[in-house]
């Protein structure tokens, strides 16, 4: 019987987990610019922490989780975010005391949620994402969204949409969910089960709804501009006014609610301009209480994460599929038994030398080798045949210039090094020269 991968779940393979790790080479480097360490906090949870962060009113809580009692009797959840789990991990680790704050940590990890498998939407994805804890200032927010753009940036990625909203202070949040509790009590008869159950518990959520007949309500819902307190807005502008001062343009989209419940204030999610076909790459935004609701003090956060999955694709769409250069150095074609074992023996000296080597294990034509080596992307071909073996020599073959020289073994290492270095200039030269 063949075992299909779980549905919503896909594997990442060679070139192509190549092109991930640069791409998480990418935010690392930012965000250890913007002064975050890495964080790595377990994939599986207690179910309550996602009930009280992420919320009880979130699609993600009342549909989405991967739950399930262990043999214990435990209920434990696959982490749908990190956010959650790295205030637990503040928390049960007492990382703010005698810490200078904020802390500021970034994550990769795996995330799971049941949700309709399509472009860009998966149950098993992966995510990047930083968290400053201990936020003051509204440039906190304000340096959040410029890592982002940045990290966005160094992927080539800069026709970019940065989308942005204020949830309010809780004041403002306050008298918004009545007005809003108020006009959708009156059209609800006629809206979709999940938002009559969100108007009990949130009614903020009903605003992400994507039932289409619901939608004409929700367009005409009171706007959260018309109820945000003068300090809210004055915060708003403000880290508006900040963006811009370092070039970075955001449209105010007065519906951007986000689909998890411990925001407040600034939220804010990135898209691609042009070809915006797998919905956000990131998104984030400010949360006042998360903390504390967790148990832990009564500090401010801020933090956002990237969809890798997304940024992998849309990095493929804008600079074009990705070859990289990953074959070995060396490929060992060794002729016969005896200079197999041979190739073994010098395979292993060469790569605790830090060299990159294949060979061959079975006698094969060499016509049939040079294309193994060829398809590989070898950089080089020893050839190790019958005469190498009686004179103690190795032949090495360039596989770009097809130059072809003969090197003693005992001069194998130095030889090798200056014979690389050689290739990695040319290559250099070559690619300087082609983007004159
Ligand atoms: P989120 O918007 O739920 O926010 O997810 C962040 C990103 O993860 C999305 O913008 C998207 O790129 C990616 N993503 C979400 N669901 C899927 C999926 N099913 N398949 C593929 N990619 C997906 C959060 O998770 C918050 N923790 C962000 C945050 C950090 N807020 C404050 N700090």
């Amino acid at each position: 019987m063949v075992i299909n991968p779980v549905k919503g779940t896909h594997d990442i393979i060679a070139e192509e987990a190549n092109i991930y790790s640069g791409i998480e080479y990418d935010c690392r480097i930012v965000a250890e610019l913007f002064g975050f360490q890495e964080i790595r906090t377990p994939i599986i949870e207690h179910t309550p922490l996602f009930l009280r962060s992420v919320g009880e009113s979130s699609d993600i809580v009342t549909k989405e989780m991967y739950t399930f009692d262990d043999k214990g009797g435990r209920s434990l959840t696959l982490r749908p975010e990190l956010t959650a789990g790295v205030m637990r991990s503040i928390v049960s680790n007492k990382l703010y005391a005698n810490a200078d704050l904020p802390l500021k940590y970034f994550y990769f990890g795996p995330c799971f949620r049941y949700e309709r498998p399509q472009a860009g939407r998966y149950r098993q994805f992966h995510q990047f994402g930083v968290e400053l804890v201990g936020a003051t200032s509204y440039l906190q927010d304000a340096e959040v969204i410029i890592l982002g753009k940045r990290i966005l940036d160094s992927l080539g990625l800069e026709k970019v949409k940065v989308s942005i909203n204020s949830l309010g202070d809780d004041l403002s949040r306050e008298n918004y969910r009545k007005a809003l509790k108020e006009y959708f009590s009156k059209n609800i008869d006629s809206m979709c089960e999940d938002c009559k159950r969100r108007l009990e518990i949130n009614p903020l959520r009903i605003l992400d709804c994507k039932v289409p007949e619901d939608r004409p309500i929700i367009e005409k819902a009171p706007k959260m501009s018309d109820y945000l307190s003068d300090a809210a807005r004055v915060h708003y502008e403000n880290v508006v006014e900040a963006l811009k001062k370092v070039g970075i343009e955001v449209e105010q989209d007065d519906t951007l609610v986000r689909g998890l419940d411990y925001y407040t204030g600034i939220v804010f999610e990135f898209h691609m301009a042009e070809k915006d076909d797998v919905g956000a790459i990131g998104g984030g935004g400010h949360y006042k209480n998360l903390l504390a609701e967790i148990g832990g003090p009564d500090l401010e956060g801020v933090g956002l994460s990237f969809g890798l999955e997304r940024l992998y694709y849309v990095f493929q769409q804008v600079n074009g599929p990705q070859t990289m250069d990953i074959g070995p150095d060396f490929f060992i074609m060794a002729m016969g038994e005896e200079e197999i074992e041979l190739s073994f023996t010098l395979a292993d000296i060469l790569r605790s030398n830090g060299y990159a080597i294949e060979m061959n294990y079975e006698t094969k034509s060499f016509k049939s080798l040079f294309k193994v080596a060829e398809r590989k992307h070898a950089k080089f071909a020893i050839i190790i045949g019958e005469e190498e073996m009686t004179k103690n020599q190795l032949s090495v073959k360039n596989l770009k210039t097809q130059e072809q020289t003969v090197v003693k073994t005992d001069d194998m290492l130095m030889v090798f090094k200056s014979l690389l270095e050689d290739y990695m200039q040319d290559l250099e030269k070559k690619s300087l020269e082609e983007n004159k």
